[in-house]
C-alpha cells in the first residue's frame, strides 16, 4: 500500500476511530504523510482574487447555536443580501428568518426538513457565497458541492477533519479557482491583531515561538449540540480535534506558507478521565472506549527553525484560555490570564515611551506603556469606526464581526481574503496528524506542504487593502 493510501486509510472516514500505528518512515526519519501530486491543468490559489462584487449574495447552512449569530451580524453589514437560509430542522431556518424581518430586511428563501435540502441552496444561481455553520461532519461535502456549483464558500471551524478531506477541498478550490475560507475568528481579536502588527513591525525582534490553545471546559454545552455530534466525535477520535483557534494566530505570526512552512509535529495526550465521568453523572451513561485524551499537547517545528505549541482541553475545570503568546529575540507577548508585553526598552523608540528606556524585558511593561503600545500599533484593519461597530454588534467581544466585515470587504473589492484554503488545511491538519503521532508513541509526523511547492512565494502575511 502506498503511503498516501495508507495515510488516507488510517485517517479518513467519518466513522473511523483514531489513527493507527504506522511503519511508513520518510527519508528524514519522520512518520511519512504523502503529498498527492497536483492534478494536471490545475494551479494554486495563493493570493486568489475573484471579480469585485458590489453586493455579496449569501446563503447560510446550519442554524443551530452558531449560525443565527452570523445571520444577525450580516444584518449590520452594507452591500450584502441574505438570499437563503437552510437547516435540517426547518424551525431553526424559520427562527433565523425572523432575524432578517426584525431588521426590516427582505425575507430569504428557506430550505430544510431533509438531509439534502442544502444542495438546492448551493444550486441557486443568485448566490455568491455559501456560509456553513453545521456540525463538523457535514463541512467538507457542503464546501465541495458549493464550489462545484460555482460558489465561494466559507466554513466554521474545524472545516476539514482528515487528510482526505483536506486534499479534496484544496483540489476543488484549485480546480474551480474559488475562495474556500475557514471562519477562524480568533485571528481577529483586538490583542491578537495589535500584537500581530507589532510583530510585523519588528517590535519583538525575530519571532521564534508561538503558542495557542483551546482550553474550555464544555460541560455546560455537551447536551446542546444537534444529535450529540460533538460528543460522538470526541468519543471516536484521539488527537487535537479543535486546534484552529490556537493555530490561526500562531501561524499568522510565523508567516506560515508565506515564507515559512511547518515541517513536522509531535503530540502527546493524557489519559481519558473527565468527559466519561461527566457523562456518567449527567446522563447515567457509560461511554465505552472514549478516545479523546483530556489534554492533548502538540509541538510543531518549522523550516525556519521556529516552534509552535498547541494545547486542547475541553474536559477539565480550567479558566478559558487560548494561551496566545509569542517569544521573540527582543520581546514577549502573552494574553492569558492577563494581556501583557515584556519588551526590551531599546525596541520602543516612540517618544511617548522614551522614559521607559530602562525596560529590560524581564517583566511586563507598565500598564501605561501597554496602553501606548496598543494605540500606536493598532492594526491597520481596526479603524476606530470598525472597532466601535464590532463592540456594538458583538460576537466573542467583536472579533466575529470583524471577521465577517473583512470577508465582505475583500469580496466587494476583489481582494485576496485574509485566509485561504492552505490556511484551512494547515490549521486543521493538526487533528489527524496529532492523532497519528499519539498512536505512534509521540513520534514525529511529517506535515505536508499544502501549497505543493509555493510556501515561500509570498513574503510575509499581510491583510489586503484597496490601494
Ligand atoms: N468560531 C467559533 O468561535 C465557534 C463557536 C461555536 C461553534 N463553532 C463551530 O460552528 C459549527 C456549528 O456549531 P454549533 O455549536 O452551532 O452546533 P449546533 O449543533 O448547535 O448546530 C449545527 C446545526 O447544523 C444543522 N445541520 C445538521 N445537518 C444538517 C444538514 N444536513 N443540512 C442543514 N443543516 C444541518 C443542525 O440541525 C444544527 O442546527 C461547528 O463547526 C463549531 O465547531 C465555532
Amino acid at each position: 500500500m502506498c503511503t498516501l493510501s495508507m495515510a488516507a486509510f488510517m485517517l479518513s472516514g467519518i466513522s473511523c476511530q483514531s489513527a493507527k500505528k504506522s511503519d511508513q518512515v520518510s527519508s528524514k526519519g519522520l512518520i511519512a504523510v504523502e503529498t498527492p501530486q497536483r492534478p494536471v491543468g490545475q494551479k494554486d490559489v495563493l493570493q486568489l482574487t475573484t471579480p469585485a462584487m458590489k453586493v455579496v449574495r449569501v446563503g447560510f447552512i446550519g442554524l443551530g447555536m452558531r449560525g443565527p449569530a452570523a445571520v444577525k451580524r450580516f444584518t449590520y453589514l452594507d452591500g450584502v443580501e441574505v438570499k437563503a437560509l437552510c437547516d435540517l430542522d426547518m424551525s431553526r431556518a424559520e427562527k433565523a428568518q425572523k432575524i432578517l424581518t426584525d431588521a426590516k430586511l427582505p425575507e430569504a428563501t428557506l430550505y430544510g426538513g431533509s438531509e439534502d435540502a442544502w444542495k438546492k441552496l448551493c444550486e441557486r444561481d443568485d448566490i455568491d457565497l455559501v456560509y456553513i455553520a453545521t456540525d463538523w461532519l457535514h463541512h467538507e461535502p457542503m464546501m465541495i458541492y458549493a464550489m462545484e456549483h460555482g460558489k465561494n464558500v466559507v466554513c466554521e471551524v474545524p472545516s476539514v477533519l482528515n487528510m482526505d478531506e483536506i486534499w479534496n477541498v484544496i483540489n476543488t478550490a484549485e480546480r474551480t479557482q474559488l475562495h474556500c475560507m475557514m471562519l477562524e475568528n480568533c485571528v481577529y481579536d483586538f490583542f491578537e491583531l495589535t500584537t500581530l502588527n507589532m510583530a510585523q513591525k519588528g517590535v519583538f525582534g525575530e519571532v521564534l515561538h508561538a503558542e495557542g490553545s483551546y482550553i474550555h471546559c464544555l460541560e455546560p454545552y455537551w447536551d446542546s449540540y444537534a444529535n450529540d455530534w460533538r460528543l460522538k466525535y470526541n468519543t471516536d477520535h484521539r488527537g487535537d480535534v479543535y486546534a484552529t483557534h490556537g493555530m490561526g494566530p500562531a501561524c499568522q505570526l510565523l508567516d506560515i506558507h508565506r515564507g515559512d512552512k511547518m515541517n513536522f509535529l509531535t503530540s502527546m495526550d493524557t489519559k481519558v478521565a473527565g468527559i466519561p465521568a461527566f457523562v456518567k453523572k449527567d446522563r447515567g451513561v457509560d461511554l465505552k472506549d472514549f478516545q479523546n485524551g483530556d489534554m492533548t499537547t502538540t509541538m510543531i517545528r518549522t523550516e525556519k527553525g521556529k516552534t509552535i505549541l498547541i494545547q486542547h482541553d475541553v474536559a477539565n475545570p480550567r479558566p478559558y484560555s487560548r494561551m496566545y503568546s509569542l517569544t521573540g529575540t527582543k520581546g514577549y507577548a502573552s494574553k492569558y490570564p492577563t494581556p501583557g508585553y515584556a519588551i526590551e526598552g531599546s525596541q520602543l523608540k516612540d517618544d511617548d515611551v522614551k522614559k521607559y528606556d530602562d525596560l529590560s524585558g524581564h517583566s511586563f511593561v507598565p500598564e501605561a506603556v501597554q496602553k501606548i503600545l496598543m494605540e500606536k500599533y493598532r492594526s491597520p484593519i481596526m479603524t476606530l469606526e470598525l472597532e466601535a461597530k464590532a463592540k456594538e454588534v458583538g460576537g466573542h467581544g467583536g472579533m466575529d464581526f470583524i471577521m465577517d466585515y473583512r470577508l465582505i470587504y475583500c469580496l466587494q473589492n476583489g481582494l485576496p481574503l485574509d485566509m485561504d484554503v492552505y490556511d484551512m488545511a494547515e490549521w486543521c491538519s493538526v487533528a489527524p496528524l496529532s492523532a497519528l503521532s499519539i498512536e505512534n508513541n509521540s513520534n514525529a509526523v511529517e506535515v505536508p506542504d499544502f501549497t505543493r511547492g509555493a510556501w515561500d512565494r509570498i513574503h510575509g502575511f499581510r491583510h489586503a487593502f484597496v490601494k
